[in-house]
């Protein structure tokens, strides 16, 4: 049967791409019946760079909420924070030791987040992908919903597999998928029609954030970066036009219709009637996130609950797995 993995990392607020890209296709997943774990990955926020310790517990909580505030439901799936279950740094280490250090070179996240001074880059950050690997392999995940920006993670998720069976003589650890899919899985900056939204962008113009209110999300895609002409009356034509584009893709997820049912209701549109519907649009399916949201975080108490429960059953899950995996590499237990 097919099982669910997926995780995101408590760092900043999190944005319209990690909502339409992940957090929304969680939510069908879980609602379409299939087995699902959804991780709060605390382990890998600090990979990057220091975290202030009340901002991670904060980052945490808050992620927690918006899983919960999106629709997931913690009788239907584990949702729970990584540094709960040890065993992810268990089987981390195994594959850290599998993995090579020409496939680790070669991913392009390390060398965007490391930046030029890689000297300078904690071993955490060039080890991520290993322990992303533990996270999918620990439940022998099958299918793992994310962005784009992920597929090279769990490519190397499948290499690590394939080589761990291969060197110790097992078919164990099962092939992974990666689900990429629907109008969003690359949500660009409001700013900048080249630049994948994140959470990191210094500047706040150039994403919509989960705890943004209405009057921020209207103003935010109010001005939003875009070029003089109208929308085109075919798909094809947002081809060269990155901003139009990238507004037309947001409207396609959030009213869960295709790019070309967009340009087929507004093609011929002028931004000037364009952006005021995407806003509308906006405001009315994520503003009663953000509200929810902040309902949830007055009561931290029971988002801890939540969250320690799920690391109950994810534990019971991952604790056969990874007691295997030791009596497979010739740990003495
Ligand atoms: P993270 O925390 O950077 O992002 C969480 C999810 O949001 C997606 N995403 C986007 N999708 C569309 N447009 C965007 N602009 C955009 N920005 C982010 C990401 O692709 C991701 O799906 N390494 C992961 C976390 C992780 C993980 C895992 C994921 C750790 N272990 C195991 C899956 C399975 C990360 O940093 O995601």
């Amino acid at each position: 049967t097919p099982r669910v993995f997926s995780g995101i990392q408590p760092t900043n607020h999190l944005q319209l791409g990690n909502y339409l890209g992940a957090v929304k296709r969680f939510v069908a997943m879980q609602n379409d019946g299939m087995e699902t774990i959804y991780c709060i990955v605390d382990q890998h926020a600090i990979t990057a760079s220091f975290q202030n310790p009340a901002d991670l517990r904060h980052a945490t909580r808050e992620l927690a909420s918006a899983y919960l505030a999106c629709g997931l439901d913690p009788a239907k799936s584990v949702l729970f924070n990584q540094s709960q279950v040890p065993a992810h740094s268990q089987l981390a280490w195994v594959f850290n030791c599998v993995a090579r250090m020409g496939w680790m070179n070669r991913m392009t996240q390390f060398k965007d987040k490391a930046g030029k001074n890689a000297e300078k880059a904690s071993l955490g950050l060039y080890a991520y992908p290993a322990l992303m690997a533990a996270d999918i392999l620990l439940y022998h995940a099958t299918h793992v919903p994310v962005g784009e920006d992920q597929k090279q993670h769990v490519e190397l998720t499948r290499d690590i597999a394939a080589k761990f069976n291969h060197d110790y003589g097992v078919d164990f650890f099962p092939e992974t998928q990666p689900i990429i899919e629907g109008a969003a899985t690359r949500v660009m900056s409001l700013r900048d029609g080249t630049k994948k939204m994140s959470k990191s962008d210094p500047s706040d113009a150039s994403r919509i954030n989960l705890t943004d209110d209405a009057d921020t999300i209207a103003r935010k895609i109010r001005k939003a970066k875009t070029d003089p002409e109208p929308l085109p009356e075919t798909v094809e034509g947002l081809a060269d036009r990155p901003e139009a584009r990238n507004l037309v893709n947001i409207y396609a997820a959030l009213a869960e219709i295709t790019a070309a049912d967009v340009i087929a209701q507004h093609g011929g549109s002028q931004f000037g009637s364009f952006k005021p519907a995407l806003a509308d649009l906006a405001v009315d399916k994520l503003a009663p996130i953000s509200t929810e949201m902040a309902r949830l975080m007055g009561d931290v108490t029971e988002i801890d609950r939540v969250l320690s429960q799920g690391a109950e059953r994810a534990a019971a899950m991952a604790e056969p797995i990874i007691a295997q995996t030791y009596d497979i590499v010739g740990f003495v237990r």
